[in-house]
Order: C-alpha cells, then structure tokens, then sequence
C-alpha cells in the first residue's frame, strides 16, 4: 500500500475517476429524458459532486445542503444539525442527493425525511462510500460508489478535523 503523509492508500483516484463515470452513466441512462436536481451535503461531498456532476450528460439544477454531527471527533455524535438549507422549492423535481459517505445513516436519513415534505417528484441518494457494518438506521442508498469496513477514511473531499480533503484519495487514517 502506498502513504502520503502517514495516510494509506484505500482506494486509488484512477478507481475513483472510472467508478464516477460508471456511476454517471448509470444515472444518465436511469433519469434519461429528465432534469435532475443534484444536492450536495457540504462540506464533504464537494469533489465528488464537482465529478460527479459533469460525468451526467443530463440538464442538472445544482443545490447545496450542509449538517453537522461530527465536530472534531471520528464517530458520529448522533445528533444532526442543519447548517445550510434549500431555499428553492423543490415541487415536482427529481432529487438525487449527493453523499460522501454513508455511515450510520442518521445524516442521509434526516435529509431525505426533510426534502420527502417538500412535494418532489422523486428522490434518490447518490454516495460515494458506504460503510455496511456502522449502519444504525434503514436508509435506502440507490446508487453507492464502494463499500467499506468499519474504519475511518480521508480525502476526496473527507476529512478529520478538516484536514486532507485536497488528497486526489480515499486513505485509511490511523
Ligand atoms: P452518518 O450520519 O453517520 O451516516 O455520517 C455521515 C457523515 O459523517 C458523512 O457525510 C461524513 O461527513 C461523516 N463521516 C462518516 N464516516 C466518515 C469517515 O470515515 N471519514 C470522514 N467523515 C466521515
């Protein structure tokens, strides 16, 4: 495995960039004939939309979210803060938000029970990682990157304590 800044390599951005485009065609070919309204959930998801964005050949709207349930630590706290809204309505629109990272679910769940009141025609989670064995609660994740173990990750767009999302990498921070 190879390390920058004492970081391990767990997934290459090559594997990165190609999954993105599959995931890009995936979506394209799903929601064809459609725009798509794509949420990003600041601030970790912000390369992974930038990506992921341009790799559907579909007219997107782009919005953006923000909550909170970290702070400086590597587990959730549990509880789930909205720090940034949508102040577009949001009536009969395709809505596919856009994740980092699913780990326990309360962050996805909170945001689809808070998008599903607002009459869209549809909604759908887009996450680049999925963490299977921290699942706390159901939440659906209709399209999903990778999976991955139960262990803490940096870069493309993650971070701890807000470093390392700059690194072109998902890396296993120790
Ligand atoms: P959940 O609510 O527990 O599913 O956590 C979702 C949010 O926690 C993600 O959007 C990330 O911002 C953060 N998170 C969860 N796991 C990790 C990790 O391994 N590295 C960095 N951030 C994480």
């Amino acid at each position: 495995m190879t390390s920058i800044n004492n970081i391990k390599v767990l997934i290459s951005e090559e594997k990165i960039q190609a999954r993105v485009k599959e995931l890009g065609q995936e979506i394209t070919k799903k929601y064809e004939g459609k725009e798509l309204t794509l949420i990003c959930v600041l601030k970790g998801s912000f390369l992974f939309y930038a990506d992921l964005v341009r790799a559907i050949r579909l007219p997107v709207r782009c919005e953006f979210i923000s909550v909170s349930s970290y702070g400086a630590e590597k587990t959730s706290s549990g509880e789930v803060k909205l720090a940034l809204d949508i102040s577009t309505p949001l009536d009969g629109r395709d809505l596919m938000i856009i994740e980092d990272i699913v780990d326990t679910g309360l962050t996805l769940k909170y945001i689809r029970e808070l998008l599903s009141v607002r009459n869209p025609a549809s909604i759908a989670c887009c996450a680049l990682l999925e963490k299977p064995e921290a699942r706390k609660v159901e939440v659906p994740v209709e399209y999903r990157g990778f999976t991955i173990g139960n262990e803490f990750v940096v870069g493309y767009g993650l971070d701890y304590d807000q470093r390392y999302r700059e690194l072109p990498f998902i890396g296993l921070c120790e």
